[in-house]
C-alpha cells in the first residue's frame, strides 16, 4: 500500500487491543469500513524474534490498511521484528509505549518506556532503518509522577528526530503502581487539551488522539479541531456498526454507508472457511456480539450467539438464526 495511503487511513483508526483485535475481529471491522486503519493486538518482538511465533503475523489480504503493533525495548530485536512484519505485508509498524500491564512492565515494554525517550528513539531509528513502511508510536501523556507538560513534548521531539512520522497519544497518564490495566484505561483523567497543544508545538507531526471517544460525532469534532487522526478502541469493539458503518462517508468522504446486516452476510462465507479449516464458530462470533447494539432484537442476537456458538458442531446457521431475532423485531416486520 502506498505510504501516503496509510497516512490517509490514519484519520480514523481502530485501536490495538489484546485478545480483541485479532484477525477475525479485523476482518469484521473491514466489512464495515473500507478505509479505516486497523491495528493488530500487540505482538512482542521477543515472541517473533526469539520464539519464532510467525503465526502471530497471520492476517487476511482484505485487512489492508493494517498496522502491526510491536512490544519491546531492544532496538536490535525490534529492528528484526519490524522487518518480519513488513515482509509479512503490514502497512505500518507501531511501537507500544502505552500499555501498563505488569507482565509488560517486567519486560520493559509499553508505558514504562515513557520514562526513557532516548531508548524509544533508538528503537524507532532501528525500525526506521529496517523497513520502508511508516514507523509510528502509540504512547500516553506520561506515567506516574511525570509532568506531561514537559515530558510529552520532550518525548515527541526525540521520537520525531529518530524518524517517527506519526504518533497516537492516549490522552491520559498510566499509573504504573496500584491500578490494573483496565483501571488504567478509565481512572487517570483524560487531557484532550494537552494533546491539542502538542499539535500546536509539532505542526508537521501527524497526531492521532485516543481515549474515551465513543461516537463518530466526537471523532469528527476532534478532526475539525485540528487533530490529524482519531483512534477508537472500546466503542468500536462493543458497537462496531455505530462507529464504522458511516465512517467511509463521514470521515474519509469516500464510499457508501455499510450496515450490520451486510457485514453479517459477508461473514458467512468467512465463517464457513474458518470451520472447514478446523476453527470454531465462537472464535469469530465473539467479536460480532455488539453488531446490533442499541437496536431492537440486539439482546436475542447476542444471547443466541453467546449461548450457541461454543456448542459442538455450531455453524453459520446459528448466525442466521440469531439474525432472525433482529429481523423479527425490525420496524417493517412489526408493521406487517
Ligand atoms: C481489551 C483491551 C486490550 C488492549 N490492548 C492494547 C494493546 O495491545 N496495545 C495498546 O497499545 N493498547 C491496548 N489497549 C488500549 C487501547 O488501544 C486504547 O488505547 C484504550 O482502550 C483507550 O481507547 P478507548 O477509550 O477508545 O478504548 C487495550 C485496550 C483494551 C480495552
Amino acid at each position: 500500500m502506498p505510504y501516503n495511503a496509510v497516512t490517509a487511513a490514519a484519520r480514523l483508526s481502530i485501536a490495538p487491543m489484546m485478545d480483541w483485535t485479532d484477525r477475525h475481529c479485523r476482518f469484521l471491522h473491514r466489512q464495515l469500513s473500507r478505509h479505516a486503519l486497523l491495528y493488530t493486538e500487540m505482538v512482542t518482538a521477543p515472541a517473533l524474534v526469539r520464539g519464532g511465533a510467525m503465526h502471530l503475523l497471520d492476517h487476511h489480504p482484505c485487512e489492508h490498511p493494517v498496522a502491526l503493533q510491536l512490544g519491546g525495548s531492544d532496538p536490535v530485536e525490534l529492528r528484526h521484528a519490524a522487518l518480519l512484519g513488513a515482509q509479512a505485508g503490514y502497512d505500518e509498524i507501531n511501537l507500544n509505549c502505552g500499555c501498563p500491564s505488569d507482565r509488560v512492565q517486567s519486560g520493559t515494554f509499553g508505558a514504562v518506556l515513557m520514562r526513557d525517550g532516548a531508548r524509544v528513539a533508538e528503537c524507532v531509528a532501528a525500525m526506521r532503518n529496517a523497513v520502508d513502511v511508516p514507523v509510528t508510536v502509540k504512547c500516553r501523556i506520561g506515567v506516574d509522577e511525570q509532568d506531561p507538560e514537559t515530558v510529552l513534548p520532550e518525548f515527541l521531539a526525540r521520537i520525531v528526530a529518530a524518524g517517527c512520522e506519526r504518533v497516537t497519544i492516549h490522552a491520559r497518564k498510566a499509573w504504573l503502581q496500584g491500578l490494573s490495566p483496565k483501571e488504567n484505561r478509565d481512572i487517570p483523567p483524560l487531557d484532550y487539551d494537552l494533546v491539542m497543544r502538542m499539535k500546536g508545538l509539532f505542526p508537521n507531526l501527524h497526531i492521532s488522539i485516543n481515549g474515551g471517544i465513543e461516537t463518530l460525532d466526537q471523532a469528527e469534532a476532534m478532526l475539525e479541531a485540528g487533530l490529524d487522526g482519531v483512534m477508537i478502541g472500546r466503542a468500536a469493539y462493543h458497537q462496531p456498526a455505530d462507529i464504522l458503518s458511516q465512517a467511509d462517508r463521514r470521515i474519509f468522504g469516500a464510499g457508501p454507508d455499510t450496515s450490520a446486516e451486510a457485514a453479517v452476510a459477508a461473514m458467512l462465507p468467512y465463517i464457513e472457511a474458518h470451520l472447514s479449516n478446523g476453527g470454531r464458530l465462537h472464535q469469530i462470533t465473539r467479536h460480532m456480539l455488539g453488531l446490533f447494539a442499541g437496536r431492537p432484537g440486539a439482546r436475542g442476537w447476542r444471547r443466541t450467539l453467546s449461548e450457541g456458538a461454543t456448542q459442538p458442531g455450531a455453524g453459520p446457521e446459528l448466525v442466521e438464526a440469531a439474525l432472525e431475532c433482529v429481523h423479527a423485531l425490525a420496524p417493517q416486520a412489526k408493521a406487517v
